[in-house]
């Protein structure tokens, strides 16, 4: 049944039995694939990371609202496939919404969903921003499914080897600082820029948007 627009509020989003149906066999999927978590967690920590840093940056409360619900809704287009999953997600998005009350809250999340792949894009608007920050900086080792080093591929063998990872947010000096802790008895930093490159700029970008730069630091290390 589709959600009414007064409905649009992370609970509504977050108590949708449809939208938690999609999210589990989103993860199911990934589970049988042998890839990273891609579930509640990933899209809890993902929410949470996307309203703190519009929190931090003073951003109205609706707009907070509004990248938490994208950012907790992101990567449900897996369900159908990871090929184009960023637009299969908002096509399901606003599959869910009663399509007489699209409005412009509505098409916010849809785009902020549909482009958050698009690594060399600018998100278009601090909603989007705040969810690539979100999703991108979501490296926590404990979404490895698989235990077994020699098994996985290097990009699963980079984030197994973030033992923790933070977004601190200096509105003062418009700084987001994402501060990672690699074993690196897992991998190398340069392992981490190989596979993270991409991923690296394109948090860059986000933080442009949102009118900060975006510091690196790695292990104690700043390298942005
Ligand atoms: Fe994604
Ligand atoms: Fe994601």
């Amino acid at each position: 049944m589709p959600l009414m627009s007064e409905l649009l509020t992370f609970e509504g989003i977050k108590s949708s039995p449809e939208i938690q149906t999609y999210l589990e066999f989103t993860d199911k999927a990934f589970a049988i694939m042998g890839y990273k978590e891609h579930g509640q967690g990933h899209a809890m920590r993902s929410a949470d990371t996307a309203e703190n840093i519009l929190k931090s940056l003073d951003c109205g409360a609706r707009e907070q609202e509004l990248a938490k619900i994208a950012a907790y809704l992101h990567d449900i287009g897996n369900m159908v496939s990871i090929r184009s999953h960023d637009q299969s997600g908002a096509v399901i998005f606003l599959n869910v919404i009663d399509e007489n009350l699209y409005d412009d809250e509505i098409f916010a999340v849809a785009t902020a969903i549909g482009g958050h792949e698009d690594k060399n894009m600018d998100p278009v608007s601090p909603i989007a921003a705040a969810l690539v920050l979100g999703d991108k900086t979501d490296v926590r080792r404990e979404r490895i499914r698989t235990k077994d080093m020699f098994l996985i591929d290097k990009h699963s063998l980079v984030i197994a080897a973030c033992r923790k990872a933070e977004v601190i947010v200096n509105k003062e000096k418009s700084i987001i600082k994402l501060k990672i802790d690699i074993d690196a008895s897992i991998c190398s930093v340069m392992d981490y820029f190989e596979i993270f490159m991409s991923r690296t700029i394109y948090c860059k970008r986000a933080a442009n948007v949102l009118k900060c730069d975006l510091e690196l630091y790695i292990n104690e290390d700043k390298f942005l």
